[in-house]
C-alpha cells in the first residue's frame, strides 16, 4: 500500500471519478437515489463526474470470501476523487467482517482523519425536543476517524476460561489529535462559526484524554477569533438534549463521536436524514449516510434516502461544486418542510419517489434560476 498522496487534489482532477459502493440492504436503495440526484446535478451544472459502481456487498463476500480487494485502496487514492458508500451490514455476516474491512478499511487506509457530521434541523416538526425550532439545532461534529478506540489494539488471554482477560486499548497520537482539532478550528473560521467545543473524559482517562486537553488548549490559542470550550462527554450528551442551541462546532474522539452523532441525528429527524463526510483534505475522501443497512426494510421503499443525498451534497461541495451542493441541500430542506418525505418523517412517499422529486428539483435549478 503506498501512502504517497496523489499529486492532483480531488477537486482539480478531470474527470472526477467517484467509486460508488452501495453495500447491503437499504444501502442499495438509498444509493440508487443519491446517484439519481448526482446525475441530475452533473447535467445541470455540467460537472465532470464519472460514477463507477462496485458490487462489494455481503453476497459477494459470502460467495468469494473477499472483502476489500487487494489494490483497491491504491486504485482509489490514485484514480478516484471520492468514494460514495450506501451502508454495510447483513444478518448472514453476524461479525460484520466485510463491513469492517470495507468501511473501516477505507477510513483507515485512505487516512480519512476527519469524520464531519453536520447536525441541522431542516423542519422543526422533526425534532423530538419540545418547542425547538430550526435555529436551535445547527451544529457540526468533528469526529476523529483514524484512531482512538477503533484501532483494535489488544488481545485476549485465557480466552473462553473463567480467568479470561481482555485488553482493548485506545490509541491517541499527538499528530492525530492535533490534526482533527485544527480541522475543527479551521472549519469554524471558514464557515463563520463562533465556537469549538472539545469533549473528552479526561477526568477518568488520564493519559490519552489528557493529551486531547493539552493539544486543545494549544491549538485554541492559535485561533483567538474563535471561542473554545471544554466539556466532559457525559455532560455534553445532556447539553445536546437540553440546550442544543448553545452548541456550534464540536470536536471529539472516534468513539465519543460515534455515539454523539447518533444522538445528533435524532435531533434532526432521525438516522435516515444524517449525512457525513470522511475527509483527508486534498486527497480521495469518502461520503456515506450515518445510518446502517436496516436489512428488514431493504426493497420495501421505506428507506429514507435523505441521509445519502445529503452525503452526496457534502461530496459535491468537497469536489468544488458549491452551488450544486447548496441547491441539493435546499431541495432537501424544502421537501421536508412540505412533508414530501418517506414515512419515517411522517410523509407517504417511497424511497424512489423522494429521489425522483429531489433529482427533478436539482434538474430544474438552473432553469428556475
Ligand atoms: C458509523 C457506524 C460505524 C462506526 C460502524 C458501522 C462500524 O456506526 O459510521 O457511525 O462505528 O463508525
Ligand atoms: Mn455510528
Amino acid at each position: 500500500m503506498s501512502s504517497i498522496p496523489p499529486s492532483i487534489p480531488p477537486s482539480q482532477r478531470r474527470p472526477q471519478r467517484i467509486a460508488v459502493l452501495p453495500g447491503d440492504g437499504t444501502g442499495k436503495d438509498v444509493t440508487a437515489e443519491a446517484v439519481k440526484v448526482l446525475e441530475a446535478a452533473a447535467e445541470t451544472w455540467d460537472l465532470p463526474l464519472e460514477l463507477v459502481h462496485f458490487d462489494w456487498d455481503a453476497d459477494r463476500y459470502l460467495a468469494t470470501g473477499e472483502t476489500l480487494p487487494k489494490g483497491a485502496l491504491d486504485d482509489f487514492r490514485e484514480n478516484y476523487s471520492a468514494v460514495f458508500i450506501g451502508a454495510y451490514g447483513d444478518p448472514r455476516v453476524p461479525d460484520m467482517k466485510h463491513a469492517a474491512d470495507i468501511l473501516l478499511g477505507i477510513r483507515f487506509g485512505l487516512d480519512l482523519y476527519i469524520n464531519l457530521r453536520p447536525v441541522k434541523l431542516y423542519d422543526a416538526r422533526l425534532c423530538p425536543l419540545k418547542d425547538r425550532t430550526e435555529k436551535d439545532v445547527d451544529m457540526v461534529i468533528f469526529r476523529e476517524n483514524t484512531e482512538g478506540a477503533y484501532v483494535n489494539v489488544g488481545g485476549n488471554f485465557k480466552k473462553g476460561t473463567a480467568d479470561e482477560i481482555a485488553i482493548q486499548d485506545e490509541i491517541h497520537t499527538r499528530k492525530g489529535v492535533e490534526r482533527i482539532i485544527r480541522a475543527a478550528f479551521e472549519y469554524a473560521v471558514n464557515h463563520g462559526r463562533r465556537e469549538v467545543l472539545m469533549a473528552d473524559k479526561s477526568n477518568v482517562m488520564r493519559y490519552g484524554h489528557d493529551l486531547w486537553q493539552r493539544a486543545f488548549a494549544e491549538i485554541a490559542a492559535e485561533f483567538p477569533q474563535i471561542q473554545s470550550r471544554h466539556m466532559f462527554v457525559d455532560a455534553l450528551t445532556m447539553q445536546l438534549v437540553k440546550h442544543p442551541e448553545s452548541l456550534d462546532v464540536i470536536v471529539t474522539n472516534n468513539m465519543f463521536g460515534d455515539i454523539i452523532t447518533d444522538l445528533g441525528a435524532a435531533l434532526q429527524g432521525g438516522l435516515g436524514v444524517a449525512g457525513s463526510a470522511n475527509l483527508h483534505p486534498g486527497q480521495t475522501s469518502m461520503f456515506e449516510p450515518v445510518h446502517g443497512s436496516a436489512p428488514k426494510y431493504a426493497g420495501t421503499g421505506k428507506a429514507d434516502p435523505i441521509g445519502a443525498i445529503l452525503s452526496a451534497s457534502l461530496m459535491l461541495d468537497y469536489l468544488g461544486h458549491g452551488e450544486a451542493a447548496r441547491t441539493i441541500e435546499e431541495a432537501v430542506a424544502r421537501s421536508m418542510r412540505e412533508g414530501q418525505t418517506t414515512p419515517d418523517l411522517g410523509g407517504s412517499l417511497t424511497t424512489s419517489q423522494v429521489g425522483d422529486l429531489l433529482a427533478r428539483a436539482v434538474g430544474r435549478a438552473v432553469v428556475a434560476g
